[in-house]
């Protein structure tokens, strides 16, 4: 009994000294007194506050959450949003680990400026396919998992790490529908009146026979969900693809997202921590295009 109690109150103070250093009621105290203000004011909940009872609420809807998802009890959940908000709770955990996101190395199609398609890496790809091999390598990432699209650009990016592979569809690029495989200023001569909408409102704007960025969101759901439910993953995804993850982690409106840089030959390094996501870029100095369109001035 001893030896359990000392290490749950060793569980329970490391867990507090992870999640609550980076609370915004903490941001100009000591990393020592974070812990002792923090068990204190679990004390005075504990002397003002009254769990939630099955019997004596018995006609609530409530859930909790034993020592951070250990055990989980919901009562009376009612309908389609609650279940939803149950299911994502049950899915999160708190143990420290590390989402690389990447694009794939640069492609043929990237070279001409077109979007879409499903074409090879162009040289320049195939080397950042080796150096993010390297780098994933060196980093001794414990118990990494690899997920790429169904595309063969994301495939051979992805093809020398050194890891369990997954393939997901729902990582696959945005469809662009009667546009795929055309370059910015052809779908603006071509589709003048498309083009003009997709810069009034990107997020929303669909296009014709393919998807919209909202379309998107819906279609990385699940891809999420299983983001956060697992350790270490490398992402080798797609330009919009990686903006919506990236909103996700970094919390951007929807204005926002569909014009987050996420340039080629780049690992986006996301650490979750209470309260956000730590980012770090690091570039591989592997020369390649830049397929960044910034919203127009006049749009
Ligand atoms: O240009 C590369 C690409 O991945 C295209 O396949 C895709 O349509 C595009 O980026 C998405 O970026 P944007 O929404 O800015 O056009």
């Amino acid at each position: 009994y001893m030896i359990d109690k000392h290490k749950y109150l060793f569980k329970r103070s490391n867990f507090v000294i992870q999640v609550k250093v980076s609370s915004p009621d903490y941001a100009n105290m000591k990393k020592e007194d974070v812990l002792a203000d923090f068990m204190l004011r679990i004390e005075h909940y504990q002397e003002r506050y009254q769990p939630l009872d099955e019997e004596c609420e018995s006609d609530l809807s409530f859930m909790k959450i034993y020592n951070t998802g250990e055990k989980v009890l919901v009562h009376k959940h009612e309908g389609h949003i609650q279940s939803r908000i149950v299911y994502y709770l049950m899915n999160i955990h708190i143990v420290p680990r590390t989402i690389y996101l990447t694009r794939h190395g640069e492609s043929l199609m990237n070279l001409e400026g077109r979007i879409g398609g499903d074409s090879d890496l162009s040289e320049r790809g195939h080397e950042y396919g080796k150096a993010l091999a390297d780098y994933i390598s060196n980093q001794n990432i414990q118990g990494l998992r690899v997920w790429t699209s169904w595309l063969k650009r994301t495939i051979q990016t992805a093809a020398d790490v050194k890891a369990p592979q997954e393939r997901w569809k729902a990582l696959s690029e945005i469809d662009a529908g009667i546009c795929e495989e055309m370059t910015y200023e052809e779908i603006s001569s071509k589709y003048p009146t498309d083009f003009a909408a997709r810069d009034q409102n990107k997020f929303s704007y669909r296009y014709p026979r393919g998807e919209s960025y909202e379309d998107l969101v819906a279609r990385l759901e699940p891809v999420i969900m299983e983001l956060e439910r697992q350790g270490n993953v490398l992402v080798v995804s797609h330009q919009a693809v990686i903006r919506c993850l990236l909103a996700y982690f970094l919390d951007k409106n929807a204005d926002e997202l569909p014009y987050l840089e996420v340039p080629l030959h780049t690992i986006m390094k996301l650490t979750p921590v209470a309260y956000g996501c730590k980012v770090e870029h690091i570039r591989l100095p592997i020369e390649a295009v830049d397929t960044h369109r910034p919203k127009p001035k006049n749009a």
